[in-house]
C-alpha cells in the first residue's frame, strides 16, 4: 500500500465542519430521496433487475428455494411512480419468462426489511395493491433494524441443521455504517451473494477523522485496515483499496464494483457485489457493461434517465489488445484459456472474442492444434506471430 507523501492539505477543523456539513446536506437529501430519481438510482436498479434475471432460472434450477433479501427496503415507489428496489424485484421475477417453470421446482422468497414505519407502512401499500401473487412466493416486510435481524439470522443458519437457502441481499443505506462483520458472516454461507451500497464519500471524510471516528470505522471495516487506506493520496484509490478489502474480509471470490459519480465527478458512492461463483461474476460483469456501455464502470448522476441513446458508445478495447499480446508474450495459450484468465479481468468475452478475431485478421496472431472453423470453440492454440 503506498504511504502519502507531504501533509494533508485540509486541516482537522475543516474536516469536522466539512462533515457536519455534508451530513445536513444528507439529512435534507434522504427527505428528498423518495422526490426524485436520478441516473444513480436508475442504474441501480437496472443492475438489480437485470442480475435477478439471469439469477433467478440459474439457482432455480439447481435450488428447492430462492431468497431475495433487501435490507433497507424503503418505500417501494418514488414520487413520480419509479419503482423502488422491493417492487424492482418482484416485478422482475413475476415478468420473467422462466416464471413457471422456475416455481414448478421451486419455492421465491421476498424478505424486505425497513426501520422506519411510514416507510414500511407505504411499502405494505404497494404490495397489497399487488395482483399477481402465485402460490409458491411468499413476501414478507419486517419492521425494524436490519442489522439485529441480520444477525439473529446468522446464528440461527449457524447451527447444526439449519440450511440457508440460495440468497441475494441487497443493503441499501442511507449512510456508511454497515458492519462488516455483518458482511463477512453472511458469506460464509454457500451461495449467499451480497450487493451492497458503500455510502464513499461519507465514508471517506469519515476515515480522515479518526480522532473522533476510530470505534465506527473499525465496526464499518471489521478491522483497522482503515487506516493503511487513509494514507493513500487520490479518493478514488482509497475507495479501490476499500472495495479490494471488502472482498478480503468476506473471503469472496469475487468482487465487481460500479462506481457512481456525483455532480462534481468524484464517487459519490460505489455498488460492490461480492460472490463465490463465477456465473456470478460472468452476470454481474454483463449487467455493469449494459448500464455503462462505454466500459468506464461509472455511472453519472447527471446523465438523463430516460435519454434516448441514438448512438451506442463503443468501449476502447485497445487496452484488451494490449492484455492479449502482453498474456501471449509470456507463452501460447488456448482461446478458453484467455477466457477463464479474462474473467479477472472487465472484460466480456464478445470483447476478447472480437480482439483476437481482429488479431488473426490482421496477422499479430497465429492459431494451431485445432479442426473445423477458426473460434473460440474449436479452441486453437494462439500464439504471438513471429
Ligand atoms: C436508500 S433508502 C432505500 C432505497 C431502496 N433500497 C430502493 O432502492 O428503493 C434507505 C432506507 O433504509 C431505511 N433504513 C435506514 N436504516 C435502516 C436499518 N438499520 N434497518 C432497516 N432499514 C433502515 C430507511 O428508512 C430508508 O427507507
Amino acid at each position: 500500500m503506498r504511504c502519502q507523501n507531504g501533509p494533508r492539505r485540509t486541516t482537522n477543523n475543516q474536516l469536522t465542519q466539512s462533515v457536519r456539513q455534508h451530513q445536513s446536506i444528507d439529512m435534507a437529501k434522504r427527505k428528498d430521496y423518495w422526490d426524485e430519481y436520478t441516473n444513480l438510482q436508475r442504474v441501480k436498479h437496472d443492475i438489480i433487475r437485470n442480475y435477478l434475471n439471469g439469477w433467478f432460472p440459474i439457482l432455480g434450477s439447481i435450488s428447492g428455494k430462492l431468497v431475495y433479501f433487501d435490507t433497507h427496503a424503503g418505500k417501494g415507489r418514488h414520487r413520480d411512480g419509479h419503482l423502488g428496489s422491493p417492487l424492482v424485484a418482484l416485478d422482475t421475477f413475476s415478468k420473467h419468462t422462466s416464471r413457471d417453470r422456475i416455481l414448478s421446482k421451486c419455492e421465491v422468497s421476498f424478505i424486505f426489511i425497513e426501520k422506519d414505519a411510514e416507510c414500511k407502512a407505504a411499502l405494505d401499500k404497494e404490495i397489497s395493491n399487488l395482483v399477481d401473487k402465485p402460490e409458491k412466493v411468499s413476501i414478507n416486510t419486517i419492521a425494524g433494524d436490519c442489522f439485529a435481524c441480520l444477525e439473529s439470522l446468522v446464528d440461527h443458519f449457524k447451527k447444526p441443521g439449519n440450511r440457508l437457502a440460495p440468497s441475494f441481499f441487497f443493503i441499501d443505506p442511507y449512510g456508511f455504517k454497515v458492519p462488516g462483520k455483518i458482511i463477512s458472516e453472511l458469506m460464509r454461507f454457500q451461495r449467499v451473494e451480497l450487493f451492497i451500497n458503500i455510502i464513499w464519500r461519507e465514508l471517506d471524510m469519515a476515515m480522515r477523522q479518526p480522532a473522533t471516528m476510530e470505534n465506527t470505522l473499525d465496526n464499518v471495516f471489521g478491522d483497522t485496515t482503515w487506516k493503511e487506506i487513509t494514507q493513500l493520496p487520490d479518493i478514488d484509490e482509497r475507495a479501490e483499496a476499500t472495495a479490494m478489502h471488502f472482498q478480503n474480509l468476506a473471503n469472496a471470490k469475487w468482487s465487481t464494483h460500479i462506481r457512481m459519480l456525483g455532480d462534481n465527478q468524484r464517487t459519490r458512492y460505489f455498488l460492490l457485489h461480492l460472490s463465490n461463483h463465477d456465473r456470478g461474476r460472468d452476470l454481474m460483469k454483463e449487467c455493469v457493461w449494459k448500464s455503462c456501455p462505454d466500459g468506464g464502470y461509472l455511472a453519472r448522476k447527471g446523465d438523463k434517465i430516460n435519454q434516448e441513446i441514438l448512438i451506442q458508445p463503443e468501449p476502447n478495447l485497445i487496452p484488451l489488445r494490449k492484455w492479449i499480446a502482453s498474456t501471449l508474450a509470456q507463452r501460447p495459450h488456448r482461446w478458453q484459456e484467455l477466457a477463464e484468465l479474462n474473467r479477472r479481468e472487465l472484460w466480456l468475452n464478445k470483447h476478447l472474442n472480437s480482439e483476437i478475431k481482429w488479431l488473426l485478421k490482421h496477422g499479430e496472431l497465429s492459431a494451431t492444434d485445432y479442426s473445423g472453423r477458426l473460434s473460440a470453440k474449436a479452441n486453437p492454440l494462439l500464439s504471438l506471430s513471429k
